[in-house]
């Protein structure tokens, strides 16, 4: 997607250890209208598949999920990461290890939201070692519902997060593929290069 590549190219700044800084338009101050833009861009490669629920992780995948599951007309489900005061009984978890962090989180999902009769896109801001992608596509498992896709704003190409999607068997779009963060540049995977 032209837009966000631009976006990346001209705000995002490459930290030590692979890692994007996009502070300014997605992980801290957000740009709604590039925002709007990527929800449509969801909506349109997921239009055909009868979507019923989008489902993403708290915080930074609200964002780019809430204008796709808008357009989906579906609603939008976020995992909790914290234990929640009001959200103990009957709800599904995973565990999600954070390569990053070096942390495990329980995530949950009240069962209330998911059933076995909902067909769910899965959207997040980043795929790095793709743990928080598993755990959701767990949690929807869990509920016996089907998971069509997931939907990656921006996908760090050289870790293993999209083959382990892959070889688990689920349809992965990517909006932005880094294929590498070398010497504070972002290089782009290209179409004759993937
Ligand atoms: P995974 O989710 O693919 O397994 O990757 P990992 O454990 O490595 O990522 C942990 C957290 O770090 C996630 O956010 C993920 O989105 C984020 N992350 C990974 N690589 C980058 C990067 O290069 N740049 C930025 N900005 N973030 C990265 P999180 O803990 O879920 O936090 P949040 O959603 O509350 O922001
Ligand atoms: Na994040
Ligand atoms: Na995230």
């Amino acid at each position: 997607m032209k837009l966000l590549e631009q976006a990346i190219r001209e705000k995002g700044t490459v930290l030590p250890n692979d890692v994007l800084k996009v502070n300014s338009f997605l992980n801290h101050q957000i740009d709604t209208e590039l925002m709007i833009a990527i929800g449509k861009e969801f909506a349109h490669l997921f239009a055909q598949e009868g979507i019923t629920k989008v489902l993403t992780i708290e915080s930074s995948g609200i964002a780019p999920s809430f204008m796709a599951a808008n357009e989906l007309k579906s609603p939008l489900i976020f995992a909790r990461k914290k234990k929640s005061l009001t959200l103990q009984d009957n709800v599904y978890t995973s565990s999600v290890y954070s390569y990053t962090k070096k942390e495990t989180n329980e995530i949950t999902v009240a069962k209330e939201f998911l059933n076995c009769n909902d067909t769910v896109l899965i959207i997040d801001d980043f795929l790095a070692n793709g743990e928080a992608a598993l755990g959701l596509a767990s949690i929807v498992e869990q509920a016996g519902a089907t998971v069509v896709g997931i939907g990656i704003v921006i996908e760090k190409s050289f870790q293993p997060g999209r083959n382990k999607l892959l070889q688990a068997g689920y349809r992965v779009e990517s909006l932005a593929r880094i294929e590498s963060l070398s010497n504070g540049t972002v290089t782009f995977v290209t179409k004759n290069h993937l």
